[in-house]
């Protein structure tokens, strides 16, 4: 594997050269960027402390720009790594061979919100959040909402096929998108699909595209499905003694008949620390709360909302739940959902730390979260744990705490990996939503056997023949 944080290069001077002449010609002025610290910037994402130097930083305005950088970069063999916001966690991003670090956030237009269809149309700049506020004026829901929904893109999103706390009911990002207009390798422009809501017309190209990682083209342009905006939602917060319990709550509740828009999992530990990071210090904890459970549902008349809490709340007790507090304004509800949202950061900005998206099926929770445990007494880690619980998708965060660089490095790296083994045991996989990218492409080969590598290898060639679309992403070094 590269050495992380190191500056790269694959540009020779001739390259290099031909970059200086030519990129002008084919990005306007303004947006082409050598300098030391806008290329450290596009080095590094979200994940961990990673940081690759990319050789230079393009800011294309249009599809036209977008084709024609890839052409160049195809005709030199210059490495392409496409970004949004960098809000990724799997360092998807990271521009690890150095070469184009290609960002599209100036192609942040809502090109259109077509009210009759219920479709969108955008760019991949665009923040996830403004095209569900610009949905919400229409009445309509983008039902996509991950945690960083107020900083990322939806290009991001297309490209790590994101989640979120309304996944559970609403599905993740592949379940919201008709059509993409990509640009290939060499600089080709197609569309994927149609604006229709089905579509049986060959392969499924835009699946294929959704959740590649920049790998196989970039995403330039997306049609994306609207639904009519639920307007009422009740939120409760459930106290649990025993963390298992919780999660074994959480397959009982859907086997009560319930649906909730979103059903979250938090350790006690994952609650602690968002409080210090928010500064917000309610709902105090219990002494014996091991973990609590967020339970959201929505519906379109406040009377939705009874009969569905009816059901829960018996399960909820079924499992030892402690008192369940249900927030009674919109405010409270914001600041439980905030809460929820920054426990990302206050862990990242609470110690170094290595994140693993698990999922399993969501009745295999409990003895994950066990396995988890255990593996890190075995190990000597300390984990938090939260996530989507409705969806089995657990986030586990390994901090680094006090861990010496050879723990950190090598025992960890091996820990990891009994802990993948042990979650495909448990019929789940490596990655629910936040990709495989750079820090979990050396386990691929415990989810996907070697004909299935193989597959998407060739699909690989077939539409990047020249690897030059972020390169060193997905498949496992060679060993
Ligand atoms: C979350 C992000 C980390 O669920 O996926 O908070
Ligand atoms: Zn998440």
């Amino acid at each position: 594997m590269e050495p992380a944080s190191t500056p790269t290069t694959t540009l020779t001077e001739d390259v290099h050269q031909a970059a200086l002449r030519d990129l002008p010609e084919l990005v306007g002025e303004g947006r082409i960027h050598w300098g030391d610290d806008i290329r450290a910037r596009h080095g590094a994402d979200e994940t961990e402390d990673l940081v690759f130097m990319p050789d230079v930083v393009l800011e294309p305005e249009s599809t036209a720009e977008v084709s024609a950088i890839l052409a160049w970069a195809h005709g030199h063999g210059v490495p392409v790594t496409a970004g949004g916001a960098r809000t990724g966690l799997s360092g998807g991003a990271l521009p690890i061979r150095g070469g184009i670090a290609l960002s599209l956030r100036r192609m942040n237009r809502i090109l259109a919100i077509d009210t009759l269809n219920h479709q969108a149309v955008v760019e991949p700049g665009v923040i996830t959040e403004e095209l569900s506020n610009a949905a919400a004026e229409h009445g309509l829901m983008y039902a996509v909402d991950p945690a960083s929904r107020g900083t990322c893109t939806l290009g991001g999103n297309l490209a790590e096929n994101s989640g979120g706390p309304r996944a559970v009911k609403y599905g993740v990002t592949k379940d919201w998108v008709l059509n993409l207009e990509v640009v290939l390798a060499d600089g080709t422009v197609i569309e994927t699909g149609a604006n229709t809501l089905k579509n049986s017309t060959g392969y499924n190209l835009t699946q294929l595209m959704v959740g590649s990682e920049g790998t196989l083209g970039v995403i330039t342009r997306a049609t994306l499905k609207l639904l009519p905006l639920p307007r009422h939602q009740a939120l409760m917060l459930v106290p649990f003694t025993s963390a298992e319990s919780a999660c074994a709550a959480v397959a009982a509740i859907f086997q009560a008949g319930a649906m909730p828009s979103a059903l979250e999992f938090m350790e006690r530990d994952a609650v602690l620390l968002a409080q210090a990071f928010t500064g917000n210090h309610e709902p105090a904890l219990g002494p014996d709360d091991a973990a609590h459970l967020l339970i959201e549902v929505d519906g379109f008349a406040p009377e939705d909302l009874m009969p569905q809490c009816e059901r829960i709340l018996p399960v909820l007790e079924g499992h030892g739940a402690g008192e369940v507090l249900f927030a009674e304004s919109a405010a409270e509800k914001d600041a439980l959902w905030f809460l929820r949202r920054r426990v990302g950061e206050a862990v990242k900005a609470a110690s170094t730390y290595k994140e693993e998206d698990t999922v399993v099926p969501r009745g295999e929770l409990p003895r994950l979260l066990h396995k988890v445990k255990a593996l890190g007494a075995k190990h000597g880690f300390r984990s938090i744990c939260y996530g989507h619980a409705g969806d089995g998708n657990l986030h586990i965060n390994i901090l680094r705490d006090d861990l010496d660089e050879a723990t950190w490095n090598d025992t960890l790296t091996w820990a990891i990996r009994e802990l993948f083994a042990e979650v495909v045991a448990l019929g789940g996989t490596l990655s629910g939503e936040h990709g495989i990218g750079y820090v979990q492409k050396n386990y691929m080969d415990l989810a996907c056997s070697p004909a299935q590598l193989a597959v998407m290898q060739g699909i690989k060639s077939v539409l990047d023949p020249k690897g030059i679309l972020n390169p060193g992403k997905i498949f496992p070094d060679p060993s």
